[in-house]
């Protein structure tokens, strides 16, 4: 396998790239299929992106994903669009075909697939959503959820002007980074999208004493697996979803279009990617 000159070959574009787990994800789920293919970790600086991206095509890659910081840069670059991805302003996941780059989207499928499996009694239309931060992956979410049917969606950041500036264009309501504590109120779900809480930052400093019993807590901080914001929602008995099934289910819908199987989330597949 991979020796043969036919493999498959995928992989992820970044910079830097080095952190990545999709490798090691990607790796496991060839192993498992037993599929004569490779999904390699590709370091590419900003200024040679599109070069880089062509050679990639001529090489006859079946297609990447895309992270930090070429997500919003490749959408320019593809001859067709998922109009998800539109919304949201950023592709993850380039299919290459017939020289032609196909552009997707699947940080919001690969966020409600966690909840969807972590919290199976979730109702995105139950009750109206917190998210904090207001970053790429907090519009993702926030179209996600919208998609998903949820009536109400409140968005706090630190940069307030940030979080108007988001909750105008979608149509949706900011509140004051303040006034987090209070907006957990009557909310069915609650969706941290900062890196407080995560190893080497400053804590997410926020009073759950507000959040309805029923409200699903999730992070997409998975360093730490277990954030002190989701230890502290357990621990008051709300259903509480870590961060790390986000990356897993978002890269299904490549894996499958490259590689053509469709693969599963496990336990065993969690276990094998954190002790990477
Ligand atoms: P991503 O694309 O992963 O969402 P990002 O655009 O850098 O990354 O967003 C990071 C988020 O974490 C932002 O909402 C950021 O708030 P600002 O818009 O005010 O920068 C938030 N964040 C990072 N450090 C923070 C801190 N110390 N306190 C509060 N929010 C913080």
């Amino acid at each position: 396998m991979i020796m043969s000159g036919r493999a498959r070959l995928a992989g992820v574009v970044g910079w830097p790239v080095g952190h990545s787990l999709s490798p090691r994800l990607h790796g496991f789920w060839l192993d498992r299929h037993g599929i004569d293919g490779a999904y390699l970790p590709l370091a590419v600086e900003p200024e040679k992106f599109e070069s880089a991206l062509r050679g990639l095509v001529d090489l006859g890659f079946r297609g990447v994903n895309l992270t930090i910081p070429h997500k919003q840069a490749a959408l320019a670059l593809c001859n067709e669009v998922a109009p998800l991805a539109v919304r949201i302003g950023a592709v993850n996941t380039l299919v290459f075909e017939d020289g032609r780059i196909q552009g997707s989207n699947t940080d919001a499928f690969g966020f409600l697939e966690n909840l969807r499996h972590g919290a199976p009694d979730w109702d995105p239309a139950a009750g109206p959503a917190l998210i904090l931060g207001a970053g790429g992956a907090a519009r993702g979410i926030a179209v996600a959820l919208l998609d998903a049917g949820a009536p109400e969606l409140r968005l706090a950041n630190r940069t307030a002007a940030r979080a108007a500036d988001l909750a105008r264009e979608l149509g949706v309501t900011a509140v004051p980074w303040e006034a987090r504590g209070a907006a957990l109120e009557d909310i069915g779900l609650l969706v941290n999208t900062t890196s407080l809480g995560m190893t080497d930052q400053p804590p997410l400093d926020l009073d759950l004493d507000r959040l309805p019993t029923a409200a699903v807590v999730t992070d997409i901080v998975y360093a730490p697996l277990e954030t002190d914001l989701l230890a502290g929602a357990r621990a008051r008995g709300n259903p509480a979803v870590d961060g790390l099934g986000m990356l897993l289910h978002q890269a299904r819908p490549g894996f499958e279009a490259w590689f053509g199987a469709a693969p599963e989330v496990t336990a065993e597949l969690r276990a094998f990617v954190l002790a990477g």
